[in-house]
């Protein structure tokens, strides 16, 4: 309950991701003006960057009821018939981990995003037939951490692609300060900083960081979170400060020590650190990616010079 009070509820309130926010303003207004259901929207990125939030925000600034599941929850064609048929004019569908909706149910999302039919079979064998059934004009809000993990005829079915970013630094403090202050949170400044450049660009990193430097500074201190305070709050959540914490590092050690800093294929560098490929990729990589620690080569990974650098470790002969 409190993670769902911190989360913004209209655009006004929704710092960063500028470019999505104004586009989505305009085809939001659009809609409303023409009086018809949004275009489908697809979300995607890193996971904790808020493409839940923006969905309540999108029904919200539609005035429109929202219905929340995910892929892997539609099991059958029937609970995505029995989802879409109660909707009404105009509701959104958000839909998460759409990457993970199965084959047969995702046949059926083809002519309901497209035509706003529903497609169903009665009966079996020779004297089966189809019947089609009109639904109300709804949107979809699909969220992924990679738009290459939806198929080709899914991905073309929503008008409004959007690219979530890691967060500023900037835009980080920013939230950390606002969520503090509906938190009821003394934090300063810089401490807000402190915990912003630890977040990995991640409004939900962001949060659960304050959330544990308040216990610090309640039980430490006397409740204000000073600079001095988060600086030790977070050592001791053992997140450096670049943000990586003791996944990242036996990875980049892994890969340094056992790969001599790489190329090293994704499943190799997964295997040997026993975590899933998909959840390095999607996590941990990223990140990694965008502050430069690694490189992806059609080789595989490779270390950069700013991590061994990071990590206090030389540079092997032949690099430096
Ligand atoms: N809390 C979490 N993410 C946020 C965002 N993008 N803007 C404002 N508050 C947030």
């Amino acid at each position: 309950a409190v993670e769902l009070s911190l989360r913004p509820r209209y655009l006004a309130e929704y710092i960063g991701q500028g470019q999505v926010k104004e586009n989505l303003k305009i085809y939001i207004e659009a809609a409303k003006m023409r009086n018809e259901a949004l275009d489908h929207v697809l979300l995607y990125g890193p996971p904790g960057l808020g493409k839940t939030t923006l969905a309540n925000i999108i029904a919200n600034e539609l005035g429109v009821n929202l219905r929340t599941t995910s892929g892997p929850a539609i099991e059958r064609p029937g609970d995505l018939a029995a989802l879409l048929t109660n909707l009404q004019e105009g509701d959104v569908l958000f839909i998460d981990e759409i990457h993970r909706l199965h084959r047969t149910v995702e046949e059926v999302m083809y002519p309901a995003m497209e035509d706003f039919a529903l497609d169903i079979m009665i009966g079996k064998g020779p004297s089966a037939r189809s019947v089609r059934l009109d639904l109300p004009p709804f949107t979809l809000i699909g969220a992924t951490t990679r738009a290459g993990l939806l198929s080709a005829p899914l991905r073309d079915r929503f008008g409004v692609v959007s690219r979530l970013e890691f967060y500023s630094i900037d835009e980080l403090s920013f939230i950390v300060s606002r969520n503090a202050d509906l938190l009821g949170i003394e934090i300063q400044g810089e401490a807000a900083e402190e915990v912003a450049l630890r977040a990995r660009g991640t409004p939900r990193i962001a949060n659960r960081l304050l959330k544990r430097v308040r216990d610090f500074a309640q039980v430490r201190g006397d409740g204000i979170i000073t600079p001095d305070i988060a600086a030790e709050a977070l050592r001791m959540l053992q997140v450096d400060p670049r943000g990586l914490d003791s996944i990242d590092h036996k990875m980049i050690h892994s890969m340094i020590t056992s790969f001599r800093g790489g190329p090293v294929g994704l499943d190799t560098i997964a295997a040997t650190i026993g975590e899933e490929s998909q959840t390095i990729e999607d996590v941990y990589e990223p990140y990694l990616l965008q502050i430069g620690f690694l490189q992806r080569t059609p080789r595989g990974r490779i270390v950069t010079p700013a991590a061994y650098h990071h990590l206090g470790i030389p540079l092997p002969p032949e690099q430096s």
